[in-house]
């Protein structure tokens, strides 16, 4: 990593919240119902952050292991600061819009899928596949969205530092899968694990508590339809194609999309 790339990394994390609108009177004007929701969507968001940010240690440890770019690891240490940032925040959010505190989320704890039968660098660039290049692109593309769709001051300021971590968490996965410690026999390998790989994902985002209940758009909830059709959109026009961009065919993959969602 360059001088200016460490030095933005150590901002990153040195960060604070306190520039944020917390005062946003658009909060205080949002009827009962949309402010519960909007509250319960951060509460839970607290909790999903904290387990992303164990998911990225564990893939850490992984790539530590088996070999990665040095820049990589950096960046993956940088995100799992982020994540753990990110819960804080929708924490704060979550008592903002409730009135008041929540229950602090438990600690993350996830488990990775075991794969025995296939070899640590091979695991490990399937997590790097599946937790960053699919699902943070994903993440990406989704809140963009969200951010488009905000219109109160506190929303708006809240998906931009989201949107803007979340591109670098994307980029740990596509940068691992075309660096030299993927070779174009496990990226041969990768095409064949691709359908499963997106299937879960996109039944994870669809099926996910953000999805269910009405959209509050103004305060970064878009209607689940609109939702949905941003998750497929990503896969569709970012996911499919960066695979194919780093090597990956995907045709079995395309073939697959078209027939479930046209
Ligand atoms: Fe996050
Ligand atoms: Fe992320």
């Amino acid at each position: 990593m360059t001088d200016a790339g460490h030095a933005s990394t150590l901002r990153r994390l040195r960060r604070s919240d306190e520039s944020l609108p917390w005062e946003d009177e658009e909060v205080d004007r949002l009827g009962e119902g949309a402010r519960r929701r909007v509250g319960d969507y951060w509460q839970g968001r607290a909790g999903a952050e904290l387990r992303v940010a164990a998911a990225f240690s564990s893939l850490g440890a992984k790539l530590r292991q088996t070999g990665t770019e040095p820049a990589i690891l950096e960046l993956l240490d940088a995100s799992i600061a982020n994540e753990l940032y990110h819960s804080a925040l929708c924490e704060r959010l979550a008592t903002r819009y409730l009135g008041a505190p929540i229950a602090r989320p438990e600690a993350g704890t996830v488990h990775l899928p075991p794969l025995p039968d296939v070899d640590p660098p091979m695991r490990a660039a399937l997590y790097a596949a599946g937790l960053c290049a699919v699902n943070e692109s994903i993440a990406t593309v989704w809140l963009e969205h969200c951010f488009a769709r905000s219109t109160s001051p506190l929303a708006r300021a809240v998906n931009q530092v989201h949107l803007s971590d979340e591109i670098v968490h994307a980029r740990i996965g596509w940068a691992h899968l075309v660096s030299s410690w993927v070779t174009n026999s496990m990226r041969r390998e990768i095409a064949g694990w691709l359908v499963p790989l997106l299937r879960t994902n996109v039944e994870q985002w669809i099926r996910s508590s953000t999805f269910q209940g009405g959209g509050v758009p103004e305060h970064g909830i878009p209607d689940p339809a609109e939702q949905r059709e941003q998750v497929l959109g990503a896969v569709r026009n970012v996911v499919i194609p960066g695979f194919d961009y780093v090597g990956v065919d995907v045709s079995a993959a395309a073939k697959w999309f078209r027939r479930e969602f046209g």
